[in-house]
Order: C-alpha cells, then structure tokens, then sequence
C-alpha cells in the first residue's frame, strides 16, 4: 500500500512520552541502532510517571541528536510550536497515562492526556502532512476488553475496553485510524500485550512485586490471582515498534505480544524463588509468604492474549526474549539499581527534576 520507508527518512522523530517507561527504552534503543540515523525530539510533560535520568546517558552521549522538551501534548500552541522548530517528520505517539487502577481512582487526567493530546497531535500532523511521513500510535490490547479461557485477541477483534484506561486509549485509536481515512494521514498502529523490563515505574505488578519483596513488604495480589496477562519484555516491544514504524503499511493495525500467557499468582511465586535466589531473604523465611491476597479490583479483566500472526508473517517480527530469561534480567537490573530506585520511591528525582526544568 505504501512503500518502505527509508531509515534516513526519519531526520526529526517526535518521541511522546519518552521520558516514561517503554518511551525511554524505544530511545535507548534507537541510539544503540545502527539504522538509526535521525534526530530524536523526545516531548514529556513529567507527570510521576516520566523520569528524566531514564535518559541522562543518552543526553549526555547525543547532544545533537537528542533533544528534550519539557512539555504537555495537550498543550496545542506549544506542540505546535515543537512541530515547527524542529522540522517533525515522524512522530511514536507513547504518552500517556498509563495505570489502569489510578484510571479508577481519577480518570480526568485518563481524558485529556490520551484523547485530547492525541487529538492535539493528529491536527499538528496533519496541518504538516506533506512533509510527515509517518504517525505511529502506541496502545494495547485492553482495548479489546477480557478473553475467557480460550481465544486470541486479533485486529478484528471488537473493541470492548472495560476500564476509563482502556476507554480512553480505545478512543485515540478511533482517532487516529479515522485522520487516515478522512484525511489520509499516514497512520500505523499498534496494540500490544503487558511489558515488563527495566525503568517500569513501581506501580505496575512487577516492579511493585519485586521492590516489596526486597523490603519484605507484603505482596498484594488481586482477587484469586488467576487474572492472566500475555508478557512481553520491552526491548522486543520497541523492536516491533521500530519494525512497523519503517515496514509497516499505513492505516493498519498490529498486535504484538510475547507468547507468554500466565496468572497473576504464578509470576508472583515466580519473582519470590527468583529473588530467593539471587538475593537470599535476610530473615530466611521464603519470599512466597509475603504473598497477600487482597480485594480485586473493580472490573478487572479476566485474561489477555494476542495474535500477533500479522505483524510476524507481514513484517517478520517475533519476540526474542522468553519470559524466563527476560524476568532474570529484569530482576537483576532492578537489584543493581539502588539510586534509581531511592530516586524514584523518596520524590528525590522529582526534586532533581525541578532543579533541571524549573518548578
Ligand atoms: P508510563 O506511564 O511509564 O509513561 C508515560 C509517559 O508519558 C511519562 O513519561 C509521562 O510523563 C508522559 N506523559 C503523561 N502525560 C503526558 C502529557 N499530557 N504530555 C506529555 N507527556 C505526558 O507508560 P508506559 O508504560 O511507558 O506506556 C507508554 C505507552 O504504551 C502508553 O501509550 C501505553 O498506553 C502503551 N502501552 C503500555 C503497555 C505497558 O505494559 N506498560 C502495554 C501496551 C501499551
Ligand atoms: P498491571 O501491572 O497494573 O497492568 P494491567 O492492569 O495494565 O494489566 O496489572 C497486571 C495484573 O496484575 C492485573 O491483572 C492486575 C494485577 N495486579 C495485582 O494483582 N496486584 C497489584 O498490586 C497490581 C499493581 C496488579
């Protein structure tokens, strides 16, 4: 449908949301690519979420081809702004807010950051068009709602989001799939499955799991921990994100998901033997007795797992990490991330943040 795109096509790519968890590894490790030869404009607002020294070594190595701009996607005159100084020609659409329990809690920030923004940034793009070749938007597969025992989620499969999270990332889908056909706006999309990796903020189920465990601090698992996720580790979720950025065709969609079906409960026991393991408890009680079940929450989803044949057969991408070995490696990073993780639990890097970018 259209051609390839051309890596040295990519001279000023937009990054939104860069400074957050998948946002910063798909920076990382562009840099560590060598098809990789553009300009990154990396655009953040910092909410609690983003971390700047997620990035300071790529700042640090790449000051001409990294640039940083504190700013908010629903802010339309400053994007606008951004757009222009920097000459975007492509832009991987990742901020967000992203927690599906604080969508529960406080869904407004949910409305404005992932529709309002995405909307800001499809009007920019498309007012840019004929120098914007590509607009790629980064989502996931709770938009098509909760599986039963059986099945795979498709891209033709219904869209059924159960939580705000998902409702509002459910919404800047339609948004940007509707500026392809209405405007022609070259748009590709992507839903994938849980990752997990290095610089997650701990409040996801893994970080949270692994950080408690080390301080001996209980384990909260919701419901009966049967919930299941489909895992993938980040690094091979910023390769499919890469490979349907250059290959992928315009107005399409591709799941993307690790193989890697399991409940909630089992990746728990699974982080606690682990631990045991490379970091032997203090006490010497085993880690699995810190294992707390608690209240489940509300409208949880029962089970996701994705089909990702197309983007395998169309653009031959497979994930290369099994969840073993990419659990070993997560673990490690966070054991050997001491200041990170002071920084990231005591606000200091929110102090540090300020004192970079101001109040
Ligand atoms: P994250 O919460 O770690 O990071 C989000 C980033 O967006 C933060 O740096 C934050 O400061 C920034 N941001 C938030 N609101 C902003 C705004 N108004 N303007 C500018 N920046 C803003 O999220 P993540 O886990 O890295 O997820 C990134 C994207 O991937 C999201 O769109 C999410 O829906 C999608 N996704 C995540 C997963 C997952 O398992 N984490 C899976 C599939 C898809
Ligand atoms: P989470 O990491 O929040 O991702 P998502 O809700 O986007 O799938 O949660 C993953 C699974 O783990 C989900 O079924 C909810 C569950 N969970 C717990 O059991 N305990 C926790 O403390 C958290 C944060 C999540």
């Amino acid at each position: 449908m259209n051609p390839q795109i051309k890596n040295n096509e990519f001279k000023n790519l937009l990054v939104t949301g860069g400074c957050g968890f998948i946002g910063s590894n798909f920076i990382r490790y562009l840099f560590s690519r060598s098809d990789f030869e553009g300009r990154i404009i990396n655009v953040d607002k910092l909410t609690y979420a983003g971390n700047p020294e997620n990035l300071a070594d790529i700042a640090e190595a790449h000051p001409s081809r990294y640039i940083f701009r504190q700013a908010d996607i629903c802010d339309f005159s400053s994007m606008e702004e951004i757009f222009s100084q920097y000459a975007v020609d492509a832009v991987c659409h990742f901020a967000a807010e992203s927690h599906v329990d604080r969508s529960i809690r406080d869904p407004g920030s949910f409305i404005f950051t992932n529709i309002v923004g995405t909307f800001n940034l499809l009007e920019i793009a498309k007012s840019v068009m004929p120098s914007l070749v590509r607009f790629h938007h980064v989502s996931t597969d709770e938009v098509y709602g909760s599986l039963g025992p059986q099945g795979l989620f498709r891209e033709d499969t219904p869209y059924r989001p159960n939580s705000p999270y998902s409702a509002s990332k459910a919404s800047s889908d339609h948004l940007v799939r509707a500026y392809f056909k209405t405007f022609g706006l070259p748009v590709t999309l992507s839903n994938c499955s849980n990752n997990y990796g290095p610089y997650q903020f701990p409040e996801k189920l893994i970080p949270l799991v692994v950080l408690n465990a080390l301080e001996g601090k209980p384990l909260p698992v919701y419901g009966d921990g049967k919930n299941v996720r489909d895992w993938l580790y980040v690094e091979d979720h910023c390769d499919a994100i890469w490979t349907i950025l250059r290959k992928g065709r315009t107005g399409e969609t591709y799941n993307v998901g690790g193989n890697a079906e399991i409940e909630n409960i089992v990746i728990v026991q699974q982080i606690c033997d682990l631990l045991d393991e490379m970091v032997p408890p203090k006490g010497g009680a085993p880690r699995r007795t810190l294992i707390t079940f608690v209240s489940d929450r509300p409208g949880h989803d029962r089970r996701y797992a994705i089909d990702f044949s197309k983007l395998r057969d169309e653009l031959g991408w497979t994930p290369t990490e099994s969840f073993t070995s990419g659990l070993r490696k997560t673990l490690s990073w966070y054991i050997h991330q001491k200041a990170w993780i002071e920084h990231v639990k005591s606000g200091a890097y929110r102090t540090w943040i300020c004192e970079q970018y101001g109040p």
